[in-house]
């Protein structure tokens, strides 16, 4: 039930919080350990290589996961968009071990390309947020969200929720494989500072309500941009203005504007840079400097120990392998507010439908 919100969207925007605090007590035992079937993680360790498979913004959760798993666990990870992946696939490694993010579980893309690897005998593992869906029987083994049911079409905390899980599953193998960037990785602490983050920027909405009115409300088109995991945030961000408010949004590799995007920046242009990555800051820096000068308007979205005096929206830190996890939190509220702003119906943008069950 929607309760006191005038849309879903906004609802399951503000239950992030309690998702992450709801994940680490699934996924933990009292002692802390985390708890995930001992067959599983055998089954991917056996692998060589993982091959993350999914559509649309559970493929923007899976650029995160490939950032966890080879930092994590320095497991060799590949992303793929499930729709082309199906038809046209890459050579494969030997032992390949297949994960399918998906919060329906019956998304029929990604269902092809399992009833692929299942008939190559590849072992697999379903991440939804549906109990026995389709993905779910048909997958070697399935790990479960817990996000309750998201009821607007546009993903949001299934989205945090997938890269969160991801997080615990990459962390347990990373550990199991006695990396040291696992051991050190505290990830229900961290989880915890994740939610209270979250939770600091659910409670800012009416200050990104603002923003989206200044920015956003009449413009034809919009850009984000970011570098390395800002990159992964800054495609899903794009989604989701998109499709909820129906602004031409594209996310880009800050360093690729200048090769050529670059030219479609005016007087106005909304520019919103994502910044939390340390390696990358300045670089993204100087590309935001880059589009002022060409009359964009931009917005940033900053991680504190990055922000300067100036930057519109500041994010609580947390660790820099879970930042996409906060970043997204404004983009998701620009969207909605938009979307909203011009008069459109939030929860059900028009040519979407919540399940894509035809490929
Ligand atoms: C965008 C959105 C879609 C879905 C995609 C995959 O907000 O919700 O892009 O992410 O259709 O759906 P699932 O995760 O159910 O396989």
């Amino acid at each position: 039930e929607k309760g006191a919100y005038e849309h879903y969207m906004l609802k399951e925007i503000d239950e992030q919080p309690a998702v992450m605090r709801k994940l680490a007590t699934e996924y933990f035992d009292e002692n802390g350990n985390i708890k995930i079937e001992a067959d599983l993680l055998k089954a991917i360790e056996a692998s060589d290589r993982i091959y993350i498979v999914a559509a649309g913004t559970s493929y923007h959760a899976g650029l995160v996961g490939h950032e966890l798993f080879e930092k994590l666990a320095k497991i060799p990870t590949e992303v793929h968009v499930s729709s082309e992946f199906g038809y046209n696939m890459p050579l494969l490694s030997e032992k390949p071990f297949f994960i399918y993010l998906t919060q329906s579980g019956e998304t029929a893309d990604s269902r092809q390309v399992l009833v692929q690897t299942n008939e190559m005998g590849y072992p697999s593992l379903t991440i939804t947020n549906v109990p026995n869906s389709t993905l779910s029987r048909e997958a070697s083994y399935t790990l479960l969200l817990h996000a309750g049911p998201e009821i607007a079409v546009a993903s949001t905390k299934a989205y945090t929720a997938q890269i969160a899980v991801e997080a615990i599953l990459a962390k347990k193998l990373g550990e199991e494989r006695g990396i040291e960037a696992a051991k050190d990785f505290d990830i229900h602490l961290e989880l915890a500072k994740v939610a209270n983050a979250m939770q600091t920027m659910v409670d800012e909405k009416h200050e990104i309500e603002e923003l989206a009115e200044k920015n956003l409300k009449t413009t034809r088109n919009a850009f984000y941009i970011g570098r390395s995991i800002d990159y992964d945030t800054a495609i899903e961000a794009a989604l989701k203005l998109k499709e909820v408010s129906y602004v031409q949004t594209e996310g880009f590799a800050s360093g690729e504007l200048k090769h050529g995007t670059i030219a479609l920046i005016e007087e106005g242009t909304p520019v919103i840079a994502i910044i939390t990555d340390e390696k990358t800051a300045a670089h993204t820096r100087s590309n935001v400097q880059e589009v002022i000068a060409r009359g964009a308007n931009v917005i940033t979205i900053v991680s504190r120990s990055l922000s300067n005096a100036g930057d519109q929206i500041v994010l609580p830190d947390v660790h820099p392998l879970l930042t996409p996890l906060v970043s997204i939190v404004p983009a998701q509220l620009l969207a909605y507010y938009t979307s909203k702003q011009r008069g459109y119906d939030v929860d059900k943008p028009r040519n979407l439908a919540k399940s894509v069950t035809v490929e």
